[in-house]
């Protein structure tokens, strides 16, 4: 089993980089930390995260907009040789980064695999940290890069990869849909069955819901789509919002979630919501965004047709 630390970033292609970091910074609030090229790094953590300090939570490089890649960290940086066995062993791709492609991703090294749905991963080893603060594009209150939603094509196929390939742990399941904790936050991963493989939605935590709020506000006079929210997630006890970003990726802002403490993990058992509206927000609203809403026959229950 390959034991992650955490999330460590995301990379995003993107056909119009400069509108990118126009909604990067200046709508959800990241810092451009570094250009290089056609590549564009931002910061998010305002805060350690598990005792670092990640140089970059995101990265946006000018190609295709389909193109997305989750970086994951090695708890212990050593264990890479055996991951690539591991790998290997199990008949899942392993390449070992090349030192261009390591000082592209400012990491020592990494090994990029695939999920059975085709998600592009990046299993990383001693990532950089940095000295400087994250100073915000705009003031949304954010606190840290917290997790990802992930399409699949087979849930159950890709819940039995995330669990026995990693050592990522169901924490609860939303109709087909586990989420997944890699550490103590209630999710780091959460599964989205649909057609194709592609990063869902990327959270950011908030210190308050008044910053939730005052987000919705601040996206609402803008014009920019919001697809879920404001609303609190029962499974978690997040509050949050949804909205959608360049190439239709959509950026959430919660603050709240529970965490499942390290001596509660022997006896924590994980639930089965139903997917229905009071179970995705017991607030009341509806998404719209693609993952939650492409399934839903009744609009009002939220049930799943299979
Ligand atoms: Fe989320």
């Amino acid at each position: 089993m390959i034991h992650l630390h955490d999330i460590r970033y995301v990379r995003m292609g993107t056909r119009d980089l400069d509108a990118a970091i126009a909604f990067a910074t200046k709508i959800v609030g990241l810092e451009l930390a570094a250009k290089d090229g056609k590549w564009a790094y931002f910061k998010s953590d305002k805060v350690a995260v598990r005792g670092d300090t990640r140089d970059h939570t995101l990265a946006y490089f000018e190609g295709d907009p389909a193109d997305h890649v989750v970086g994951l960290e090695l708890k212990n940086p050593n264990d890479l040789d055996k991951v690539g066995a591991e790998l290997d062993n199990a008949k899942y791709p392993a390449r070992l980064g090349t030192k261009d492609e390591c000082e592209q991703r400012r990491v020592k090294a990494f090994i990029a695999t695939q999920d059975p749905t085709g998600n592009k991963i990046e299993i990383v080893a001693r990532p950089f940290n940095s000295g400087v603060r994250y100073f915000p594009g705009r003031d949304a209150g954010i606190t840290h890069f917290s997790h990802i939603g992930l399409n699949t094509t087979d849930p159950k196929r890709d819940e039995k990869f995330w669990t026995t390939v990693f050592n990522a742990r169901v924490s609860d399941w939303l109709g087909d849909t586990p989420l997944f904790r890699i550490h103590t936050a209630h999710h780091s991963v959460v599964l989205f069955p649909t057609t194709r493989p592609g990063i869902q939605h990327i959270n950011h935590q908030v210190e308050d819901i008044d910053d939730v709020m005052r987000s919705w506000y601040f996206l609402k006079e803008r014009n920019i789509n919001i697809v879920f929210g404001p609303g609190r997630h029962p499974l978690s006890g997040a509050m949050m919002v949804y909205f959608e970003g360049p190439d239709g990726m959509v950026f959430e802002y919660s603050v709240g979630v529970k965490h499942i403490m390290p001596e509660e993990e022997a006896t924590y058992r994980p639930r089965q919501f139903p997917f229905e509206r009071y179970a995705l927000d017991m607030w009341g609203s509806l998404p719209t965004v693609s993952g939650f809403a492409e399934k839903k026959p009744e609009r009002e229950k939220m049930r799943v047709v299979v």
